[in-house]
């Protein structure tokens, strides 16, 4: 699921295990000190297209276009096409090389491409996933990973059963050397515990209608490692039109959560005093903020009061109703 669904509704994800258990726990005092700073990937919405392939007809670039012209493809992809496997790589990569020490990563899924329905089926949803695990798996064979489904890693997408099928016992078997037995039958028998995510997609898709798409990115979160308090984040992205253009990648630095806000921590609290400061008219943070939510793509893009008024009330409300009551009650008072 792409940014822009995530505004409005959650990533369904399957979470295997009960949170908190299986993490590497703290270590009990042992001869060298434990860091003071814990740090774990999350990684989400891959996407992989592997029908993406440079094409003088941009109609054929990538069957994820469905049919329009990709706009200006290059190895690391386009914005009409969801990410060839070369992006996908250059992430991992860039994780792998990236000289931070993390102790997990998290990985909540959507793996198959944005194409019709007819164009997929539960064998190549099924492949899909296995190449995108065992490509982490390549690249990180000593990486805890927890993995999660996404709505797309399913056929047909958004239908996840609440039972066994084929693709959770695919997945068992795949997921096996990251998961315990009790999240291994968890997953087969279909029983989902539901999480939500909001985070950056590796793919730079976007809908043939959209004005705006997002650069790639992957998160890094810092917590304390005692008790799991979230700490920091750093935002880190590919410009694709750089990379496409110098052919290489590079992957940097986008930003780091409490520099860039100016905020004490991640704990509700911080959080809370940063959403409330955003809905301020005029905030300077919000403007930060609505650029980073594509990652940077087109900083010339401005969000007027209807737009800020979806952002504000998804930022502030988890439940679909509290968000309806919260947008009814910012038109009735902007008169929008
Ligand atoms: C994954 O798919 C890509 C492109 O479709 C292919 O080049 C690559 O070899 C595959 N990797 C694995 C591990 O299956
Ligand atoms: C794609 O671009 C070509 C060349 O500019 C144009 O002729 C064609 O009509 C475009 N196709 C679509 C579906 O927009
Ligand atoms: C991304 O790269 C393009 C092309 O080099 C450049 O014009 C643009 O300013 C860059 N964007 C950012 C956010 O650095």
């Amino acid at each position: 699921m792409a940014l822009r669904d995530a505004l409005l509704c959650c990533l369904w994800v399957v979470w295997l295990g009960h949170p908190g258990l299986g993490l590497p726990l703290a270590p009990a005092r042992r001869s060298s000190p434990a860091p003071a700073v814990g740090q774990f990937w999350h990684v989400t919405d891959l996407h992989l297209d592997p029908t993406y392939h440079i094409t003088d007809d941009h109609t054929k670039v990538c069957a994820s276009s469905k049919g329009t012209n990709a706009s200006n493809p290059g190895p690391f992809g386009d914005v009409m096409c969801d990410s060839p496997y070369h992006l996908i790589l250059s992430a991992f990569d860039f994780i792998k090389n990236s000289g931070q020490e993390a102790s997990f990563m998290i990985w909540t899924g959507d793996s198959p491409p944005h194409v019709p329905v007819y164009e997929l089926s539960t064998d190549t949803v099924i492949m899909v996933i296995a190449n995108m695990t065992t490509t982490v798996q390549t690249l990180f064979p000593n990486l805890q990973v927890f993995p999660a489904l996404g709505n797309h890693d399913y056929w047909p997408q958004d239908q996840l059963p609440a039972f066994t099928s084929k693709v959770y016992s695919a997945v068992a078997n795949l997921w096996k050397p990251w998961l315990d037995e009790e999240a291994i039958q968890t997953l087969k028998k279909g029983s989902p515990i539901n999480s939500a995510f909001v985070a950056p997609a590796v793919t730079p898709v976007k809908g043939a209608l959209q004005k705006e798409t997002n650069n790639p990115g992957v998160r890094l979160f810092q917590y304390d490692p005692h008790d799991y308090k979230l700490l920091d984040m750093l935002q880190f992205y590919l410009n694709l039109t750089d990379a496409n253009l110098k052919g290489e990648s590079n992957w940097q630095l986008e930003y780091t959560l409490t520099q860039t806000y100016d905020i004490e921590d991640l704990q509700p609290k911080s959080l809370y005093g940063l959403a409330k400061e955003f809905a301020a008219l005029d905030s300077k943070k919000f403007v930060k903020y609505y650029n980073y939510y594509f990652v940077s793509y087109d900083s010339s893009v401005t969000c007027d009061e209807l737009c800020k008024s979806f952002q504000i009330c998804a930022i502030m409300n988890l439940d679909r109703n509290s968000y309806v009551d919260c947008l009814k009650h910012y038109y009735l008072k902007h008169n929008l």
